[in-house]
């Protein structure tokens, strides 16, 4: 009785949500009410293994008890004061995020999108600064993903997302991934930006060569240009190390973080050199929400936790031994296994969204990467259980899909 009451209100809520909600977003049939660990729960309560973590974000389960009680202790304090006043949470999280990479100074967001517009208004303003007048061309590069706000569309070379919002910004020029020769030819004294992510995430699971980022870094040192590295899917410990660029030895002048920073508190941050900062001044920039106390304090404790060596260890030794798995597969329908650390994606032969749906009857969340990649960006607490529970149902969906094809 109550599991069939239960399901009445996920139809209830589904049916809201067709009629008052705008429809941008695909979804399941079902309502997911409450999580613990790596596990979410639907209002009939159905557990689902979660390799989703909300796109790469809870990177600490659900549940946390630290993350839980922090949150409501701050909640109780401060949630929001505005940019207008000091508060603790902010200048500790920007001395801990600059500690702990390249960056001398942070400038808060609420997004990745919002936190790659902040990185494209900064290299702007320091060219403008440097150069004069006209050097405002930004080179990204194909199968990129830096959002969907019109700077970062513009950036995001993607017919289906750009087409129905022309004109964009101006000055976006797109190379192709991993071709230094081929950057080399669009990098000149126009460039103020080249931006790049280390792991490509929403394009497919492509990691740069780090020849590639050394062969960027030098354009960008030769022309005067600023080298963004947007690690918003990738940065914070997912592949392993804190910063996804590090095993390149490259670093960039901005670096853009968001999505696992404040443990699914919304927060997007820049984190950006000295030189960069020191052209930036009072009234240049600004957010109403963004460093606010709630978040800042959450993403301290998020950011403590990452950060210690044997929690970085663990993620790369789970990473290498989820990839081992997923490279045993024995499925015809799998043509490639990619990524590092907790960041992997594999190709297959069929469209990747046909597995993420028959997930959902195996208790499985999942996520594509483009049309035929499958991502896997769980949270990165999981044990090596979980990925043996995944790796047992992910044989089972493609063992069935095989007899089908
Ligand atoms: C690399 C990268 N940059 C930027 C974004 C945009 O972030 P948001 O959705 O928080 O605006 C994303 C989101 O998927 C991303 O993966």
């Amino acid at each position: 009785m109550q599991k069939i009451r239960a399901q009445l209100d996920a139809q209830h809520i589904i049916d809201l949500e067709a009629q008052y909600v705008v429809h941008t977003y695909p979804r399941p049939p079902f309502v997911l009410t409450h999580g613990e660990g790596v596990y979410l729960y639907d209002s009939a309560g159905n557990a689902y293994l979660d390799f989703v973590a909300g796109i790469a974000v809870n990177a600490l389960g659900y549940g946390d008890a630290e993350l839980t009680a922090v949150i409501s202790e701050q909640a109780g304090q401060l949630i929001h004061v505005s940019n207008l006043y000091h508060t603790a949470p902010q200048a500790e999280l920007a001395a801990r995020l600059c500690e702990r990479s390249f960056a001398d100074r942070v400038f808060f967001n609420n997004s990745g999108s919002e936190a790659n517009e902040t990185a494209i208004k900064f290299a702007r303003k320091w060219a403008r600064a440097n150069h004069g007048e006209g050097k405002t061309q930004i080179v990204a590069f194909s199968s990129a993903f830096h959002g969907r706000t019109t700077g970062a569309l513009a950036l995001t070379p993607r017919e289906k997302y750009q087409a129905p919002f022309r004109p964009l910004l101006p000055g976006a020029v797109i190379a192709p991934f991993n071709d230094a020769e081929a950057a080399a030819q669009v990098i000149g004294p126009e460039t103020c930006a080249v931006i790049v992510e280390p792991l490509q995430g929403e394009g497919g699971i492509h990691e740069a060569a780090p020849e590639f980022l050394r062969a960027l870094r030098a354009l960008c040192d030769e022309h005067g240009a600023a080298l963004i590295f947007d690690e918003v899917q990738c940065g914070v410990g997912r592949t392993g190390t804190l910063w996804a660029h590090e095993p390149s030895g490259v670093t960039p002048d901005i670096m853009t973080l968001a999505k696992p920073l404040a443990g699914g508190l919304p927060i997007g941050a820049a984190l950006v050199t000295g030189a960069i900062a020191d052209v930036i001044h009072p009234g240049d920039h600004g957010s109403t929400f963004a460093g606010g106390p709630l978040v800042c304090r959450a993403a301290g404790v998020v950011l403590d936790r990452i950060a210690q060596p044997q929690f970085l260890a663990r993620v790369a030794e789970l990473g290498a031994y989820f990839k081992a798995r997923l490279e045993a597969l024995d499925s015809p329908l799998i043509t490639d296994v990619r990524g590092r650390g907790l960041m992997l994606g594999i190709e297959l032969t069929i469209p990747a969204t046909d597995v993420v749906e028959a997930g959902y009857a195996h208790g499985l969340l999942l996520v594509n990467a483009g049309p035929n990649v499958l991502r896997f960006v769980p949270p990165l607490i999981i044990e090596k259980a979980h990925v043996d529970e995944l790796i047992e149902k992910l044989n089972r969906i493609l063992s069935t899909m095989e007899k089908q094809a």
